[in-house]
């Protein structure tokens, strides 16, 4: 088999975004692969829309790359302590596509935040939405990298040892499941 494809999604938008750099170490640390990303910046999920138009294309694209993904890796900080607007909303339509498109997917959660618990409560409501989804969802220890401000460098590059170690094990063991 070539190099699996790795499917990078952010819960934040933001161009400057932790969670994004935290993406950036996932994909050094999984190794070769095909990488691709997620965009969530999509309309709202309104129900007269979907009937009106159907799902947008948007949703379709990625849809459709959550469902060639070989192995997902999602960081997103968590907002007032829950999961992010934008990635509830893409949840909700990725619900709505035909065929179940994370059933299965080997998935790895992890967040970034300025609050002194990294997004803990968040990343464990990310979870729980992707329960009914059906993500394969690799568990084990979390990565919830507090204080993000003071955790990269001006490259972006995370310089706490012990973070690095567990996003290490994370890639590592999405790696395996490609195999
Ligand atoms: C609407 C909003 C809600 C937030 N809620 C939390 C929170 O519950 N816990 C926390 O640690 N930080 C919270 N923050 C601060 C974020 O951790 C900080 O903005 C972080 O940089 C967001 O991630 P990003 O860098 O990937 O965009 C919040 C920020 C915003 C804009």
């Amino acid at each position: 088999m070539g190099n699996p494809t790795l499917l990078t999604i952010s819960g934040s938008l933001r161009k400057g975004s932790y969670n994004r750099m935290l993406l950036r170490e996932a994909v050094a640390a999984f190794g070769p692969a095909t990488i691709d990303e997620g965009d969530l910046n999509l309309p709202l999920y309104d129900g007269d829309l979907e009937a009106e138009k159907g799902v947008p294309d948007a949703v379709e694209t990625l849809a459709n790359k959550v469902k060639t993904a070989d192995a997902i890796v999602i960081s997103s900080p968590e907002y007032n302590k829950g999961i992010s607007g934008v990635l509830k909303n893409a949840f909700d339509w990725i619900s709505r596509v035909d065929g179940m498109p994370f059933k299965g997917r080997p998935t790895v959660v992890m967040s970034a935040n300025a609050g002194r618990t990294g997004g803990e409560t968040g990343q464990f409501m990310v979870m729980s939405c992707l329960v009914p989804l059906q993500a394969r969802v690799l568990h084990g220890p979390m990565l919830c990298v507090a204080s993000a401000g003071d955790e990269f460098d001006d490259e972006g590059r995370l310089n706490n040892e012990q973070y690095r170690k567990v996003l290490a094990g994370k890639m590592e063991a999405l790696r395996a499941e490609t195999g």
